[in-house]
Parts: structure tokens; sequence; C-alpha cells
């Protein structure tokens, strides 16, 4: 929980630094990419299915990449060292074997790139019946999940663009992926790839369309409202909304070596997003494939690099899953705690972010 609370410090940080971007504040990564990573996302690399990379690029349906363990693991203890899988030779990545994909999605929206997808993710080394976790760049230690891992996407101006802001559901059999390419008053990069409710699923956290197993589109979409965002009421053409916290318990040990309990957040979660926006102008191909026979090269999809020890610091607490419908703690009756956002003419990512800081801090101290 500390860790968040300084992320929504930061968020405010990084909103004020940017102005002189061509991109709104708080969209561009302004840092180097991850020291696996080629240092800049590149095409028609050499395959190598033992490689640690971990530099996704999201450009079209079939030139994307997701993170997947290095060997056979379940997501949730391998969140640090996940490594880039793509469906093309790119960045330095493994490939993604042809027939892993039974169905995916490719959204454009004026607020995000959206991929998610339907498929064997065994074929990726993970657990099968793995109920998945969530990936971000920020993470326990500020350094990303998987450390130093980076997205770029050339959707918005044919150019690669680092993306600051993403987050990536994955489980044994389905995915869900968003970069965040632009922001606006009421909606900053940080709060459109919000990354804290991590128990719902991908029909919580990025709805739309997900009847589409068996396809492969690309389709235009309407912005959807950022993660647990519920409006409240639109009063001279502004709209307030609430949203909640993901209720958790833990555990954290203070400087005096004393251990606390904390809750956060309520004990009902809303079941599901309050609206799907509709996507149009969809265009189908018939899969994606690259075409490699891996086994006939010799190798296998998954292989074996790095091991079980490499993986075992800072394995994230909790239970975390890709799919499903929503928290253990979910109610008939939404209630929402905390951050009552709206937006002015300036400053407003500051107000929801210190919104959020004192929240969290209000819901720690209770239970001092
Ligand atoms: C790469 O990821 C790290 C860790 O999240 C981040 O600090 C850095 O800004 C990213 N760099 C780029 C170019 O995306
Ligand atoms: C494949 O990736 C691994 C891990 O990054 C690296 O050690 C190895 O040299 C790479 N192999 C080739 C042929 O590039
Ligand atoms: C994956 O998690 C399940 C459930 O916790 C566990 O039984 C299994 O041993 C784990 N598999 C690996 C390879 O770690
Ligand atoms: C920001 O963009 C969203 C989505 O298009 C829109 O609903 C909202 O009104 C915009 N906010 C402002 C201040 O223009
Ligand atoms: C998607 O379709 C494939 C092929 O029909 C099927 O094996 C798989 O179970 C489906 N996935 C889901 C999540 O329904």
């Amino acid at each position: 929980m500390f860790s968040s609370l300084l992320i929504a410090a930061s968020v405010v940080a990084s909103v004020r630094a940017q102005q002189s971007s061509s991109f709104p504040a708080g969209v561009i990564a302004t840092g180097t990419q991850g020291i696996t990573n080629p240092p800049v996302p590149t095409t028609g690399t050499a395959i190598n299915q033992t490689s640690m990379a971990r530099l996704l690029s999201i450009n079209s349906i079939d030139d994307f990449c997701i993170f997947a363990p290095p060997y056979l693991a379940n997501i949730s203890d391998t969140e640090q060292i996940e490594v880039a899988w793509c469906t093309q030779q790119r960045n330095n990545a493994r490939l993604i074997p042809d027939g892993t994909l039974t169905g995916v999605s490719f959204l454009k929206t004026d607020f995000y790139v959206q991929v998610y997808g339907y498929g064997d993710f065994t074929k990726l080394n993970i657990v099968d019946g793995d109920y998945g976790g969530e990936l971000d760049p920020h993470g326990a230690t500020g350094n990303g999940n998987p450390i130093g891992g980076n997205v770029t996407t050339n959707i918005v101006d044919g150019v690669d663009e680092p993306i600051a802001e993403w987050m990536l559901y994955i489980d044994y059999n389905q995915f869900c992926l968003r970069a965040c390419t632009n922001a606006n008053s009421t909606y900053s990069a940080a709060f459109m790839c919000w990354h804290e409710l991590d128990e719902m699923g991908c029909e919580f956290v990025m709805p739309g369309n997900y009847d589409f197993n068996g396809t492969f589109e690309t389709c235009e979409a309407d912005v959807a409202y950022p993660p647990g965002w519920y409006p409240t009421a639109t009063v001279d053409g502004t709209t307030s909304f609430s949203t909640f916290a993901q209720y958790a318990t833990g555990y954290y040990t203070g400087n005096d070596g004393s251990t606390t309990s904390y809750t956060v957040g309520t004990t009902v979660t809303p079941s599901s997003a309050y609206f799907t926006p509709s996507s149009s102008g969809c265009s189908t191909v018939s899969t994606v494939s690259n075409g490699v026979a891996l086994a006939s090269l010799g190798v296998s999809g998954s292989g074996a690099a790095g091991s079980a020890a490499a993986a075992a610091t800072g394995k994230a607490s909790g239970t975390t899953k890709a799919s499903g419908a929503g928290a253990s703690a979910t109610g008939s009756s939404a209630a929402f705690r905390g951050a009552r956002v709206g937006y002015g003419s300036g400053g407003e990512y500051a107000g929801i972010a210190l919104v959020s800081v004192v929240a969290g801090l209000a819901a720690i101290g209770l239970l001092h």
C-alpha cells in the first residue's frame, strides 16, 4: 500500500514535468529502456526463445507483444521477471508460436490502444489453470512488473512512442493489454491505465466486446471510463465521478520493527464496469501468424531460461486474475469510498491524486 501512495504522488510530479511534449503530460515515458531491452523497438530480430528482453510493441493485430513467464510458472510467482513474447520477430523478444492465439481484438480509441485475446497461453509458459495476474510499470519496487518492462506503440503518429502508463492482465487462456496514449483534464493517462484493481477481471478493468474468440478483429472504439470510475452527476455539462479502492488487507512492518495490519477499500466491490464502450468499423483477418516453424528449428515455444530461485524475491501478495467475475468481496449494492473527482481548468490530476492519497492514509489510519 505504501508503494501505491508514492505512485499517486509521483503522478503529480510527472504531470508537471512534461509540459513541452507534444503529447499531453504523463503520456510519454521519459526514462530509458529497461536493461534487458534493445535501446529502441527493432523489427526483424533473431529468433531467441530464451530471450529475457522485456519490450512490448503494440502496433497492429499482427504486430504486438505480451508479457509471459520465462519458464513454466504461475504469473503471480514471476511478475518481476516476465519476458516479452511477440507475434513477429522484433525487440529481441521471444516469438509467440503460431496456433497460440485463438482470437484477438485490437481496439484503437482516442485515449488508449487495447489489445485483448484468447489462446493457449500454456504455450507461453503459463501453468494450465493459472488465475494469472496484473503487470504494470509500477510494481513493488517502482521499477515495473516486470522490472524494466517497457511498452511502445506507433498507432498515434506512425512513430514508435514509449508509453508511460500501461497494464496487462494475463492468465492461462486470456489476456488484455492497454497502453494509454492520450490524456485530458478529465482523464490522466495514469487513471485511464489505473493499475490497482488487480482482483477485478479483464471485463471490468478493460470493458469492451469480449465475444470474439475465433475472430481476429481491428476496430475503432469509444473511450471507456477509467477503471473503477462511476459517474454520479452531471451539472452544467460537468460530470462528477465516484470511485472505490479495491478491498485489500495486509500487513506492513514499520521502522521500529512492529507489524501492523491494514485494510483498504470497502468490503463491497462493484461487479461490473458502468458501461461497455461500443466498437465500430471493424475489419477482420483470418488469423495471426508469423509462419515460423519453431519445432523444425529445434526450438519449442517455451525456452526455459532463468531459474525459480531468481523469481523468488519480492513475490506479490494476494491473488490476482485476468478472468472472472470480480473480486471475492462483491455485493449487490456498490458502496464507493474515497475519491470524488471532477475537473476544472487546471491542477485536476493533482486534486485526484491527492484525494487518493488522503483516502489511502485515512484507511490505514483507521487501523492504527
Ligand atoms: C522503462 O520502464 C521503466 C520502469 O517502469 C521506466 O522507468 C522507464 O521510464 C521506461 N522507459 C521507457 C523508454 O519506456
Ligand atoms: C538469447 O537471449 C539470451 C537471454 O537474453 C541471451 O543470453 C542469448 O545470448 C540470446 N541468444 C542469441 C542467439 O542472441
Ligand atoms: C501454480 O500455482 C498452483 C496453485 O497455487 C500450484 O499448485 C502450482 O504448483 C504452481 N505451479 C508452479 C509451476 O509453480
Ligand atoms: C476528455 O475526454 C473525454 C473522452 O473523450 C471527454 O468525455 C471529456 O469531456 C474530456 N474532458 C475535457 C475537459 O474535455
Ligand atoms: C477459445 O476458443 C478455443 C478454440 O475453439 C477454445 O479451445 C478455448 O477454450 C476458447 N477460450 C475461451 C476462454 O473460451
